[in-house]
């Protein structure tokens, strides 16, 4: 079986989610590439990953999205591409898809996303333009007419959830805890690891080509009264609830500096506008990944509390 499955090359193996990538990508038995700076072999932490990934079979290729003939050698010799750089570098993605285009055998390209859809988000007016990057990076990838798929996963566990959506603190309130808008729109959090897996899955997958994978799983998509719900249950105390009005979130983000004021932004985008569960997946050429791959048992977002008890 392992021989008809595609080659896939990770760009981004030594961070966070790359990282995730490319273990999924190994568990999930396919060869498996990734691109690694020099700098990064010097430093322990990174390496360490990348002796991990090695002694799981990852094979290293050395370069980097500013070197052209790295990417065309690496390129010629895998079938997918997953590219997870952060968001200050998605520009940098611009000569990958180039060197794509260029070498010609890639069936499939998944650009740095992994968040909210940046085409339905309506903050442009105060996100430093951190979504229309993403999107610019969309339409060159559909200009080029190479063969893709947009994970949009929405939250990350690791980000916000910690502090049950409190910005500033790194643990979840046990007194008082503020509620952003009327509490009542529903945001989505997936841990890393099964954002991996539910990437991995679709590399294949006739039905996630040219398409957006949405990750919804129903156990994750909750409001923040209903987090806080949750929460209270678990700890066995009722915390006073904080309501924080739109205007008054609007006032902080804008008293606040920039970038410190960019967790206020996303918490604004999705917990008051919406922007993750407002459109129609199904309407919006995306398919919903836990209806999808029903065999991927994700951690629930009250699985997940339990580990901060
Ligand atoms: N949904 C969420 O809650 C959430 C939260 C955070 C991030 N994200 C998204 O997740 C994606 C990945 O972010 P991350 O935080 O996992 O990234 P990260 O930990 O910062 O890792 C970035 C990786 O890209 C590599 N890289 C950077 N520039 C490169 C270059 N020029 N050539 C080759 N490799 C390069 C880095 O290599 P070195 O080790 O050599 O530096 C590193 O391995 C981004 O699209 C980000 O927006 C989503």
């Amino acid at each position: 079986m392992a021989e008809t499955k595609s080659k896939i090359l990770i760009i981004g193996v030594t961070g966070n989610l790359g990282f995730e990538l490319a273990k999924a990508s190994l568990s999930a038995l396919h060869r498996t590439f990734g691109l690694v700076r020099d700098s990064a072999l010097s430093d322990p932490k990174k390496l360490h990953k990348v002796q991990l990934l090695s002694d799981a079979g990852l094979t290293v290729f050395k370069g980097s999205l500013e070197d052209e003939m790295s990417l065309i050698e690496a390129l010629n010799q895998v079938d997918v591409v997953i590219c997870a750089v952060s968001s200050k570098q998605v520009h940098c993605q611009k000569l990958l898809i180039s060197a794509i285009k260029r070498a010609g055998c890639i069936k499939r390209f998944f650009p740095s996303e992994f968040g909210s859809d940046p085409d339905k988000t309506r903050v442009f007016e105060l996100d430093h333009d951190f979504y229309s990057r993403k999107s610019e990076i969309r339409r060159l990838v559909e200009a080029e007419g190479i063969p893709y798929t947009y994970i949009c996963c929405n939250f990350y566990t690791s980000y916000l959830l910690p502090s049950l959506v409190q910005p500033g603190l790194q643990t979840p309130p046990r007194d008082n805890v503020s509620i952003f808008g009327d509490g009542n729109v529903k945001g989505v959090f997936v841990k890393e690891c099964d954002v991996a897996a539910f990437t991995i899955s679709t590399v294949d997958d006739p039905r996630t080509l040219n398409k957006t994978l949405y990750l919804r799983p129903p156990g994750n998509t909750l409001s923040l009264n209903e987090l806080v719900d949750i929460w209270e249950t678990k700890i066995g105390k009722s915390l006073e609830r904080i309501y924080i009005s739109e205007e008054e979130l609007l006032k902080k983000i804008h008293e606040t500096p920039y970038p410190d004021n960019m967790q206020m932004v996303f918490i604004y985008s999705v917990f008051v506008k919406g922007d993750q569960t407002y459109f129609d997946i199904n309407s919006s050429n995306g398919v919903e990944g836990s209806q999808l791959y029903p065999h991927i048992k994700y951690t629930t977002i009250s699985e997940y509390l339990d580990t901060l008890l």
